[in-house]
């Protein structure tokens, strides 16, 4: 048998508390709303409870709520928004969320929103040791370097926890301090309501503090406890710019340490950035410069960088994808694309394909082994396999009002600054001359030549230019070739 961790403890609801304002932020967007390594804020939230699977998730929102109440139904369509329309502080937020579930009953989870590197295993940890203590609420605690602007968790000598107070209405002792609220707690839910209904807001602000309710469970006699976080930087809020700043790096470094253990060569961790819904596979190489953002999947053995953003792009096995920005694409094995190609949404790059300099692709498939080898534009095309598509073509695809498309056979030779004037299709082993514009349909096998043909005007430079230094250089011609004669 394997052995198997125990399971975690049952947890009724999951409450996010997300309606503030974040005036420190000093922005138009919700504070939760701001995004870092693929993420909003509050998506992290969700996603580090997501494990717990409670039956019930509320979000507390207010600022910017239809924002926010917008971003939920696309992110996680089953949490519930509740509303509180003034923000009179976190407990008076706790309050609303218990009341839009009357009949919950259990454990609750309660949690700041504004906390994106607390992760699963964090909150996991939280909520076995406070159902193994049998707590009435469990908070969970860091120890930190600079605890400036947040609640010191007050232990008496034993070490059990007696209080949170708030920096701003601490006494000099408290503010020495070091062991902070996360803004994460765990707690049974009729004891948190009853708890809620007791609080006042006889504080600096004004407001209503969920952490009083800990105190107040403390002086019923009811069993409290404070858990600290293995990883400090799992509880870290997100207040301002700054902040936001270092979180990313924070979040960023985790994913890159997780990759490079796992195989992944990372040449330049510093100016390498891999979302957290991004995936890499042992043995890619990730070169300076690099951002794998969304749901990007790099496959073995392939090489993405230096300076290359992927989007929402599949890399396969052995491909390179060289300084190059490439959004919603698939790169096929073994395929190369860049320096210098921009691949839009609908590219599909087959086995081997080749994207080369300043080509811009969209809805386009590239057959196996074909190639776009310079300064082209592709779009919505689909080209067979063994073609080549010469420098400077361009797939003519709009007309003004709708889109067209173009259909390029095996094998066939597009020659160097080709229009094709979709809709138009170039038949398997076809070729097309140089500076052509086709606008009709080429056959297998056939030469397209569409181009006007050449006319030489003997002696013009010499009439129409003389004096100039091409006059001289063709008169000076013109005697050499005299004298041979
Ligand atoms: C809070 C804690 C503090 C803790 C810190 C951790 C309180 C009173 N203090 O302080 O002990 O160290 O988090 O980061 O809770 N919110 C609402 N409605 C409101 C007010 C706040 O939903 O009326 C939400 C906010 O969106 C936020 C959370 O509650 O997600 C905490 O509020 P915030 O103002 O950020 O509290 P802090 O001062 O950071
Ligand atoms: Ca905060």
């Amino acid at each position: 048998m394997i052995p198997q961790e125990p399971p975690v403890p049952a947890v009724a609801a999951v409450v996010v508390l997300a309606a503030g304002q974040g005036t420190r932020m000093r922005s138009s967007t919700p504070k939760v709303l701001h995004p870092l390594g693929g993420r909003s804020m509050l998506g992290h939230v969700l996603a580090a409870a997501e494990p717990l699977s409670a039956g019930t998730t509320v979000v507390v929102v207010g600022a910017g709520r239809e924002a926010v109440e917008g971003h939920l139904r696309e992110i996680a369509p089953g949490a519930r928004p509740v509303l509180q329309e003034e923000q009179r502080g976190s407990g008076h937020a706790a309050t609303l969320a218990l009341e839009a579930v009357p009949g919950l009953e259990g454990t609750v989870l309660l949690v700041n929103g504004d906390a994106p590197l607390l992760r699963a295993a964090t909150i996991e940890a939280l909520v076995t040791a406070h159902a193994g203590a049998g707590n009435t609420l469990t908070v969970l605690t860091a120890e930190v370097a600079d605890p400036t602007g947040l609640g010191r968790i007050v232990r008496d000598g034993d070490g059990s926890v007696r209080a949170i107070v708030e920096e701003r209405d601490a006494t000099p002792d408290q503010r020495a301090i070091r062991e902070i609220n996360a803004g994460v707690y765990v707690g049974d839910a009729a004891a948190l309501r009853r708890a809620l209904g007791r609080i006042g807001s006889d504080n600096d602000q004004g407001e209503l503090y969920l952490t009083d309710v800990l105190g107040l469970l403390v002086t019923e006699g009811l069993p409290v406890g404070g858990v600290r976080a293995d990883d400090p930087a799992d509880v870290l809020g997100c207040n301002d710019r700054r902040e936001l700043a270092d979180r990313r790096r924070t979040l960023n470094d985790r994913v890159l340490d997780e990759l490079m253990r796992s195989g992944v060569t990372v040449v330049d961790p510093r100016t390498t950035w891999v979302d957290v819904t991004a995936a890499v596979e042992p043995d890619a190489l990730l070169q300076p410069g690099t951002q794998l953002l969304g749901t990007t999947a790099v496959a073995a053995g392939a090489v993405v960088g230096p300076d290359s953003t992927l989007v929402d792009t599949e890399v396969g096995e052995g491909a390179s994808v060289v300084r190059s920005h490439v959004l919603g694409a698939v790169v096929g094995p073994e395929a190369t694309v860049g320096p210098f190609s921009y691949l839009r949404p609908g590219t599909r790059l087959a086995r081997g394909a080749k994207v080369g300099a300043f080509v811009e692709t969209k809805n386009a498939e590239v057959g196996e082994d074909s190639k776009v080898p310079h300064l082209s534009y592709v779009g919505d095309a689909t080209i067979g396999r063994g073609a080549n598509i010469g420098a400077a073509t361009v797939f003519v695809n709009y007309d003004g009002v709708a889109k067209h498309h173009t259909t390029i056979g095996d094998h066939v030779r597009i020659g160097s600054d080709t229009m094709l004037v979709a809709p138009v299709t170039v038949g398997d082993g076809a070729y097309t001359a140089a500076g052509s514009v086709i606008t009709s349909d080429v056959p297998a096998g056939a030469m397209a030549v569409a181009r006007a043909p050449q006319r030489n005007v003997a002696g013009w430079v010499r009439r129409r230019r003389s004096g100039t230094p091409a006059a001289e250089a063709a008169a000076a011609a013109e005697s050499r070739a005299d004298n041979d004669q």
